[in-house]
């Protein structure tokens, strides 16, 4: 089976890029394949440009779409499964990633007439820095959850899951002492997430 996982981060140095490294190796070790967008690596551009906007707002399903867009699509309609890495910026996604759906999520792919495949599964791992208990206190980790699983990729994916690594804030202690143990769930996230096509 094959995944395909979008990453977005902009530093090497950082928990996040080892969660995915241990998921990358839970995949592998299970047989199974991924192919993996970085985001910041590729240099991806996530504006948006008019001629883009105006083909999106107008319902105009004209051949032009940009190649580093088709390149994304390809990918997508190439998998099985999706999965998106990141650590949250301000209640959302980072900026790149934001700007990734807002491109990728073209008009005539994924809404309107589309020719995205519905997926098996969808999967986010996000690191955060806030315990989880601040982030349900008001909600934020719900907006979270509606806008990706109600919005994004809605009617996209057979199965979704919302993984949460948090307080992984550099002020917190839990950041050093829940690391072995978070590498590890990342990399049994990654082991198991096929699970559902051996039943
Ligand atoms: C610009 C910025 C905004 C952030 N916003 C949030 C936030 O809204 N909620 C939260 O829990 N953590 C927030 N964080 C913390 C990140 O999620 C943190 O970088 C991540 O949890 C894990 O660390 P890593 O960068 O080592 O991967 C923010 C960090 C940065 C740099």
């Amino acid at each position: 089976m094959k995944l395909f996982i979008v990453y977005c981060h902009p530093s090497e140095n950082s928990f996040t890029r080892n969660m995915l490294n241990a998921f990358v190796r839970g995949i592998t070790d299970s047989g199974n394949e991924c192919i993996i967008s970085d985001l910041y690596k590729m240099n991806f551009d996530p504006v948006m440009t008019e001629q883009e906007y105006l083909r999106d707002a107008f319902y105009k399903n004209t051949p032009y779409v940009a190649e580093d867009v088709l390149a994304e699509q390809e990918k997508i309609n190439s998998a099985d499964a999706i999965a998106f890495v990141y650590p949250v910026f301000w209640t959302e996604a980072p900026a790149r990633l934001v700007g990734w759906f807002d491109r990728v999520w073209s008009y005539g792919f994924a809404y309107g007439d589309k020719t995205m495949k519905e997926l098996d599964k969808a999967m986010i791992l996000c690191s955060a820095g806030n315990p989880l208990e601040r982030l349900e206190e008001f909600g934020l980790m719900d907006s979270m959850k509606k806008v990706m699983f109600g919005d994004r990729l809605f009617g996209r994916a057979k199965e979704m899951e919302f993984v949460v690594f948090d307080s992984t804030s550099r002020e917190k202690a839990e950041r050093e002492d829940n690391w072995e143990s978070n590498l590890q769930k990342a990399y049994e996230k990654g082991l198991h997430f096929f699970d559902y096509a051996g039943e």
